[in-house]
């Protein structure tokens, strides 16, 4: 039987114009990144899968979790996020560097998921965390980093925003207003999750299942529909939770004056499925009808150092995946077009004794920097600007016969329909035409 063509459900192929897509996503996610400070660094593909039961989540483990038994008869994974191993590293060194740290990474990660749009099985991940930032002031970089780097890629506050909650507040609402015991909070967070997916009804039954008093379904539905980062804010303090209240304000207060509630709301249903969250949680959503999704998500977590019995150090972050990424930039006409390689020339001969002088010349620019293709066989002179258009090469060199003869190449500039004989030699005139 003939094997498949295709790659394994759910991962792709990235063939050159899709890798030079992806290179470009890496390289503005880096720039971003950078100019704010933060070094990048990676981790192994595999990981003991104990990593991530201590604090990934129910989804993740039971449903999306690749993990097999090693031939050592050890559990690991494939990792399906980064936030763990980040942890993990961080947890060796923290003691001896300056803080905050600040790192950054695009690993690839496996999620056993069904594939569909904006969901696949491979994925590529932008992540960005920042550790030991004092106060709230690692929650307000982190967002100004994840605005800046859609800035870079040249959207707006007309075509993205951030919805956000804090799971304190989340906690203190369920536990403290609500009552709820640990179970109805459990399946609360799970509700809350799917409050925008289905209809009013079908939440209001999934509500009455959980077994909450009349009174504290009221205030739920309440809380629920609280759509602004002040309103959350009144709704605390009117419900007497006034040490809650004043951080989360404090909170706003900070974003306000970075200039950040230009994009940020306060959305209810945004909880998180990953166990290690403990204050700020957040998503970013495209604002384009088509394309209405989360792009990425993130949220403070302080606590995550302590599965390795170390201190508490905070650590705030984000993860941008290159699936939701590409079909944002692509809805909004963002995404430059890579169907072209970009090269800088194609040295091509006519004549059969021109190879030699080809190669020489492909050499010198070479080392110029210049990206250089040449052609390994004669070419016509019909054909030479077709494959010069195809490979993205603005600049062609012909050696001909008289060429040959004579010692010389034509260099031919596309763009300026300029041209100039030139000896093989006077390799400086030649980069001097072609700059
Ligand atoms: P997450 O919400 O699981 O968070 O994933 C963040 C982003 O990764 C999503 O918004 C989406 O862009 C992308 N993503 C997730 N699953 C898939 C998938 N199956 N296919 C394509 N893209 C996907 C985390 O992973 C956290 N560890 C993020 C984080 C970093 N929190 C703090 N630091």
């Amino acid at each position: 039987m003939a094997l498949s063509k295709q790659p394994y459900k759910g991962t792709r192929d990235f063939f050159p114009k899709d890798k030079r897509q992806r290179d470009f996503i890496e390289e503005v996610m880096a720039t971003t990144a950078e100019s704010f400070g933060y070094e990048p660094y990676d981790g192994p593909l595999l990981e003991e899968v104990e990593l991530y039961l201590a604090k990934s989540g129910e989804e993740l483990i039971n449903e999306q979790i690749y993990s097999f038994m090693d031939r050592g008869d050890r559990k690991v994974a494939i990792r399906p996020e980064m936030t763990p191993t980040v942890a993990r590293m961080v947890a060796q060194i923290h003691r001896e560097v300056a803080k905050p740290i600040r790192w950054y990474a695009f690993p690839n990660f496996m999620r056993y998921e069904r594939p569909q749009k904006g969901r696949l099985r491979e994925f590529w991940q932008f992540n960005c965390d920042i550790f030991g930032a004092p106060g709230r002031t690692g929650e307000i970089e982190i967002l100004q980093v994840a605005i800046e780097l859609f800035e870079r890629f040249g959207a707006n506050s007309s075509q993205f925003e951030i919805l956000i909650n804090d799971r304190k507040i989340v906690d203190t609402v369920f536990k403290d207003l609500l009552l709820c015991n640990d179970e109805q909070t459990h399946k609360l967070y799970k509700i809350v999750d799917k409050a925008k997916k289905v209809a009013p009804d079908a939440l209001q039954k999934m509500v009455n299942d959980t077994g909450i008093t009349e009174s504290a379904q009221k205030l739920f539905f309440q809380y629920i529909n609280i759509s602004s980062l002040d309103e959350i804010v009144k709704f605390l303090k009117s419900n007497n939770k006034h040490e809650v209240a004043d951080e989360f304000a404090q909170f706003v207060s900070e974003a306000k004056l970075a200039g950040l509630t230009e994009y940020l709301n306060f959305d209810a249903s945004i909880v998180r499925g990953l166990d290690y969250y403990t204050g700020i949680v957040f998503e970013m959503f495209d604002k384009h009808p088509e394309n209405r999704r989360a792009l990425c998500g993130g949220g403070a977590y302080h606590n995550l150092l302590q599965i390795f019995n170390e201190k508490p150090l905070p650590g705030v972050g984000f993860g941008l995946g290159d699936v939701t990424l590409t079909d944002f930039l692509n809805v909004h006409n963002l995404m430059p077009n890579f169907e072209i390689p970009l090269n800088d020339v194609l040295v091509t001969f006519q004549d059969p004794n021109g190879f030699q002088s080809a190669m020489k010349v492909a050499r010198e620019l070479r080392k110029k920097d210049f990206k250089v293709i040449t052609m390994l066989e004669e070419t016509k002179m019909k054909k030479v600007f077709e494959l010069a258009d195809k490979k993205g090469c603005k600049n062609v060199v012909l050696i001909g016969t008289d060429e040959v003869a004579t010692g010389k190449i034509q260099v031919k500039n596309t763009e300026k329909r300029d041209q100039k004989d030139f000896n093989l030699n006077d390799i400086e005139s030649i980069i001097n035409f072609l700059k």
